[in-house]
């Protein structure tokens, strides 16, 4: 099949407003986030002045991705320290928030870390709260390094594996800006194919039930001028088949030991379909996704998200308003669904993780433990 769509045209990329960003009004600090509920219609900041408002947040996706959902839960625990809240409390609510993507218990331990810190110093709470704070943007810092380190190593991979050049990489769910304290991991490493000339084509995943492909690495690629287009999570089969994709280049949620990697839910079956097609599979990840005290796949808690979201199509502002129950039914009333928001592709069908401490390949449990003592992730 020919190239036959139209190219975006290629330009300066416009400014988005900031994904996540601490704020000091007068009333007190803030979290900031970019609502991703919204997002295409509509740039809208959603402002958390308390735990409870940002777990839900978090429960919604106003705030999504692995990465991302580590930054938040850092400030989190900083903007209960310096608010007077119960600092435990919210590190336990904000770590229950949402199970699969390991990055948010581990942003949460890591600002609660440095607030524990300095109180047995001797600190005061504001003190205490001040050290949380500085832990989060530490965190935020690392992850936007983290992401061009893995943008880098990711070219060269893509580099490598196809030397001809004109990439056509399909994708799915969203693992851009949106995500990260940077340009994002699998987006990343597809943007900087982009501006290298050698991006032919960015094959963009719907992601049902909550549209993450549509929605926002659609919104993304726009803003950034790549060569896009959007299919539905079922097309991938015959695109395949057609010889349309080069790679996949896809985000994690979790790597456990074994190098089993749980994303967005129809993942695996792009693994399995890449493996039959003899296409790379490539997760892009920074080592702050991999937990090494989860053994295997089977034992990744994957979040069963409610049926709503597939019995009904609700509109970004519609869920952003309440959730599931306001959409319009596409199935019957009392149709049960299976909504699982992640599945977990075997490390066998993995061609590469690539990380900020580089590429590896093949996948194995001790590649994985030596990225982690060299990020020093142990
Ligand atoms: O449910 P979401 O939107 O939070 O799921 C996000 C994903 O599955 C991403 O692919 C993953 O977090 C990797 S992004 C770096």
């Amino acid at each position: 099949m020919a190239d036959q769509f139209v190219q975006n045209p290629v330009g300066a990329e416009p400014p988005m407003l900031p994904v996540l960003r601490w704020d000091e009004p007068p009333e007190g600090p803030v979290l900031v986030l970019l609502d991703q509920t919204r997002l295409p219609i509509e740039e809208v900041e959603l402002v958390c002045t308390d735990v409870p408002a940002l777990v839900r947040a978090i429960q919604t996706l106003a705030v999504r991705g692995a990465p991302l959902l580590g930054i938040a839960g850092a400030y989190g625990v900083a903007l209960a320290a310096v608010r007077g809240y119960d600092v435990e409390e919210a590190v336990g609510l904000l770590e229950q928030a949402r199970p699969t993507a390991v990055n948010l218990g581990y942003g949460v331990r890591q600002a609660a870390a440095a607030y524990r810190a300095a109180a047995e110093k001797g600190a005061d709470a504001e003190q205490a709260g001040q050290a949380a704070l500085a832990a989060a943007r530490g965190l935020h810092e690392e992850d936007a390094a983290a992401s061009a380190r893995m943008a880098e190593h990711g070219l060269v991979l893509l580099d490598e594996l196809l030397p001809g050049g004109g990439h056509r990489i399909l994708t799915h769910c969203n693992t851009g800006a949106l995500v990260s304290g940077g340009e994002g991991t699998a987006f990343a490493v597809s943007l900087a194919a982009h501006r290298a000339g050698r991006l032919r084509r960015l094959w963009v995943d719907e992601t049902r039930p909550l549209l993450q492909g549509a929605r926002l690495t659609a919104y993304e690629a726009a803003r950034c001028g790549m060569p896009y287009t959007l299919l539905t999570d079922n097309a991938a089969g015959s695109l395949f088949a057609a010889g349309e994709v080069d790679a996949v280049l896809i985000g994690a949620d979790r790597i456990a030991a074994d190098g089993s990697v749980a994303n967005k839910v129809g993942s695996y079956p792009l693994a399995v379909l890449a493996k039959y097609h003899h296409v790379p599979f490539i997760v892009v990840a920074p080592t702050t996704t991999v937990d090494l005290s989860t053994p295997d796949g089977a034992s990744i808690e994957v979040e069963q998200r409610p049926g709503q979201e597939v019995t009904e199509v609700t509109s970004p502002q519609m869920a952003a308003a309440g959730g599931g129950g306001s959409g319009l039914p596409v199935a019957p009333l009392g149709t049960q669904a299976y909504n699982p928001a992640f599945d977990v592709t075997p490390p066998d069908l993995v061609t590469a993780i690539v990380t900020e401490q580089g590429a590896l390949s093949p996948v194995t449990g001790g590649g994985i433990a030596d990225l982690c003592v060299r990020s020093r992730q142990v």
